[in-house]
């Protein structure tokens, strides 16, 4: 063998080892308290057991769920994990399980007429992402941007309102950070998807209208104040009328308590007088 020959020889081997090893397992994903089929073939018509064996990362062999027609027409779950939750269709060997945990992760294998198969399965069962509250964070040193934080231990995708996606920078201890500029544009908004294997979940979007409060009370104050001085001008007239008012009445009002103050008296001289000259 010449050294080429040799090495391209080494090379099929490994090959065809990676392939071995890794081209039997196919990878299935299961929701939490969700359901999951898999190993699914044509069957070929003699085929007279079946046998789904599962082992978790930690436990034992165990059989997920047996049919052998000659020894028992039913089908048997003998373990409880997989017991009232475990299908198996006879025809073409695809397994069912339904109200799945974390506990039914591992891998799986099919013996038929009880020869173990080649394909392996490995199901991870995991729970579905929680649906994500972006945090906003001020940037002391300025005020045309702030901070967007998704702080989860999954995958984070960020997106604006345009679509696009936005790349994220990792936030210590777990999640993503993006920097939001103001654009001006109070419509603008920003969203933060969770996604794992098995489910996705977007946040609420948060506008640049909630980002960037001062630049609200600015054009606010830009409308309030000018209304505001408006009001002061049509209140301090009214008030400016009204005292005038209250002045011209006080000036009448004085003339007539002076009539009347007037007249008693000169009732008194009068009455006086009468009392004098009665005396007299
Ligand atoms: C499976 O979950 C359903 C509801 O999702 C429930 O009604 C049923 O009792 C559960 N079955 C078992 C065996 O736990
Ligand atoms: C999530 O955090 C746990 C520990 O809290 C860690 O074991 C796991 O690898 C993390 N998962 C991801 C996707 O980062």
């Amino acid at each position: 063998m010449t050294p080429l020959k040799y090495l391209t020889t080494l090379i099929c081997f490994v090959f065809i080892a990676i392939r071995a090893a890794s081209g039997e397992v196919r990878n299935e994903f299961g929701e939490v308290g969700g359901e999951v089929s898999f190993g699914s073939t044509s069957l070929n018509p003699s085929v007279s057991s079946i046998i789904w064996k599962h082992r978790s990362s930690t436990g034992p062999v165990v059989k997920a769920i047996e049919w052998d027609p000659a020894e028992d027409p039913d089908v048997s779950i003998p373990n409880p994990r997989f017991k009232d939750i475990t299908t198996l269709n006879e025809k073409t060997g695809e397994i069912t399980i339904t109200n799945l945990t974390v506990e039914h992760s591992g891998f799986y294998t099919i013996d038929i007429n009880s020869k173990e198969q080649e394909q392996r399965f490995s199901l991870t069962v995991m729970a579905p992402v929680p649906k994500p509250v972006i945090k906003i964070e001020k940037i002391e040193m300025n005020p045309n941007a702030v901070n967007l934080k998704c702080e989860y231990n999954e995958t984070i995708i960020w997106k604006n309102s345009a679509g696009e996606t936005l790349k994220g920078s990792p936030h210590t201890p777990k999640g993503e950070l993006i920097t939001a500029e103001k654009k001006g544009n109070p419509d603008v908004f920003y969203t933060c998807t969770l996604k794992n294997a098995v489910s996705e979940s977007t946040s609420d979007p948060v506008y640049e209208r909630d980002l960037f409060e001062e630049s609200g009370l600015w054009w606010i104050a830009l409308i309030v104040i000018p209304v505001l001085i408006l009001a002061l001008f049509v209140l301090l007239y009214k008030f400016w009328t009204k005292s005038h008012r209250k002045q011209y009445n006080l000036a009448s009002e004085g003339n007539k308590m002076k009539e009347d103050a007037v007249s008693p008296d000169q009732k008194n001289v009068y009455k006086n007088g009468i009392s004098d000259a009665t005396q007299r």
